[in-house]
């Protein structure tokens, strides 16, 4: 097991990032509900422990709180924004109510730098998002650092290993954030940086093998990063025992089966079955243009089809392999009056794993996305596999709009492959987040020579995001456009007009179903 450094999550929305940056550290991090016992985080042998921040105010009636003894553990503690308000509180300084929230950027200037900002500039631009604030020391702790509004900005008890900064180190827009916390990592909690994609891919083979025996392992592939990275993992850790599926709902895009089948079947020499059922897909589609009704036909079909072959083909099969990730099974806290924690659904294949007696094995549950992106490129991946863009689980079932049928598809098809190639071609798809058609069911009228042209009409969709929460609509070249556009009207037949699709999220939505 790598060494652990424990967040305790108090609901800050940037608890995850203060993981992620832990791990680009490589030092591993796990988050924890705020009120884990001390004697699990003692039994998890964490080696410090970081008290990330949180919309409450500690002077709320239902204010989260650790449980005390956590200071008592003899660990590195650092108390970030709400983190140190506790320790404040906990530790017996002073915490006061302001009236209103410092929010922005501030200046921290240095004293002493100590182990905390060592070799680090002594005035640096942090970003500060607090209400309450602490306005006298506990025992034993010294302020090494101020900004323009609090004395108390930086404060440390070398003699316990206790930090609290007033600020969010863990934002971009906080200057050598990420060093602040690599000082603490390495300096103060003495991180041997065991958390490396060499480490994780050793350790998860073998538990994989412990786990596994001489079980058979199935595992549904969609040809998108999680489940493909999981596929190479599982491979690599079990060769033979695993057996991939995959499912064509004949909502793929051009060669999408055929690159699966060349990848995994003829180079990983994976055991693969490619179950056709586009046929079934597309008649169950027939005549339905309700775009949740069309989700949820081509969601159950898929499972209905997938447990079908399950039965052929899961003679002796104990495991079903899922890419779940991190941020999947990470338990949020919901903080507020009602500090109940509540545990995020695993959205795994419609209950399959009960109903079919199966065990769940998710090798990526502890990875967030770019790790699984390391993991994948150091397994020999690709890279259009490791950096594909994501792909919706009804495929391009929700990018012809209405009714779906093998026609208009092979249209869309046709046009999103050009606009994939020129997105390659000029690099600008590893710059975006999706790029895609859609088919839109109206036609227009255009010319071909001297011929009047009746046929359909694409959009073109590109955008920019970080979570797919939010999404800007991507500001390519016009030469770049028009080169896509004629294109697409000349080498599609049944194509008169692309239309750029210029929304952002919200208030549109990325697909347009
Ligand atoms: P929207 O359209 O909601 O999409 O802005 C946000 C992101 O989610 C993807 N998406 C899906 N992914 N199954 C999936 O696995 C789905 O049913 C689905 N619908 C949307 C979409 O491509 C975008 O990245």
């Amino acid at each position: 097991m790598p060494q652990t450094i424990a967040v305790l999550d108090f609901g800050s929305q940037y608890t995850q990032i203060i993981a992620r940056r832990i791990r680009e550290c490589e030092a591993y991090s796990r988050l924890y509900p705020y009120g884990t016992s001390a004697e699990q985080l003692r039994a998890d042998g964490v080696i410090g422990i970081i008290l990330s921040g949180g919309p409450s105010s500690v002077f709320a009636k239902n204010a989260p709180l650790p449980d005390p003894k956590i200071f008592e553990l003899g660990v590195p503690v650092l108390g970030i924004c709400y983190g140190v308000q506790l320790m404040g509180r906990l530790l017996g300084g002073a915490v006061a109510k302001s009236k209103e929230r410092e929010y922005g950027h501030g200046t921290l200037s240095i004293a002493k730098p100590g182990r905390l900002f060592n070799k680090l500039p002594r005035k640096l631009r942090v970003w500060n998002s607090h209400g309450d604030k602490l306005t006298a020391l506990p025992p034993g702790f010294a302020a090494i650092g101020t900004t323009e509004n609090s004395p108390y900005a930086v404060i440390e008890d070398r003699a316990r290993n206790f930090y609290g900064i007033q600020f969010h180190p863990e934002v971009f827009h906080s200057e050598r954030g990420s060093d602040v916390l690599r000082n603490f990592l390495l300096n103060v909690c003495g991180a041997t940086q065991d958390w490396t994609t060499k480490d994780f891919i050793k350790h998860a083979v073998s538990d994989i093998r412990r786990t596994v025996g001489k079980s058979r392992v199935l595992l549904g592939l969609s040809g998108g990063v999680d489940s493909s990275v999981a596929a190479a993992l599982l491979h690599r850790a079990i060769g033979k025992q695993l057996t991939c599926v995959f499912v064509d709902n004949g909502l793929l895009r051009a060669g999408e089966r055929e690159a699966v089948e060349a990848l995994y079947g003829r180079h990983f020499k994976i055991d693969l079955r490619v179950v056709d059922a586009s046929a079934l897909f597309l008649r169950r589609l027939k005549g339905v243009s309700e775009p949740e009704q069309k989700r949820k036909i081509i969601g159950r079909t898929f499972v209905e089809v997938f447990e079908k072959s399950l039965k052929q083909i899961g003679k002796g099969v104990d495991y079903l392999a899922q890419g779940t990730l991190y941020p999947d099974v990470i338990e949020s806290v919901a903080i507020d009056n009602n500090p109940a924690a509540l545990i995020k659904s695993h959205h795994n294949v419609g209950g399959l794993p009960e109903r079919m007696k199966l065990k769940l094995l998710e090798p990526l549950r502890e990875l967030f996305k770019d790790e699984v992106r390391a993991v994948g490129e150091a397994l020999g991946l690709p890279r259009e596999v490791v950096w594909r863009h994501p792909f919706p689980g009804p495929g391009l079932g929700v990018r012809v709009l209405g009714e779906v049928t093998r026609d208009k598809l092979e249209v869309l098809r046709q046009a999103d492959t050009i606009l994939l190639e020129e997105m390659r071609k000029s690099g600008w798809y590893a710059k975006v987040w999706q790029a895609f058609c859609v088919f839109l069911p109206v036609k227009s009228v255009g010319v071909i020579g001297d011929e009047r042209n009746y046929s359909w009409v694409i959009a073109v969709r590109v955008v920019e995001s970080i979570d797919a929460m939010t999404a800007d609509w991507t500001r390519l070249p016009y030469d770049l456009l028009q080169h896509i556009s004629n294109r697409i009207t000349n080498e599609v037949r049944d194509v008169s007009r692309v239309v750029l699709d210029i929304s952002s999220k919200p208030p549109a939505t990325i697909e347009w179903e």
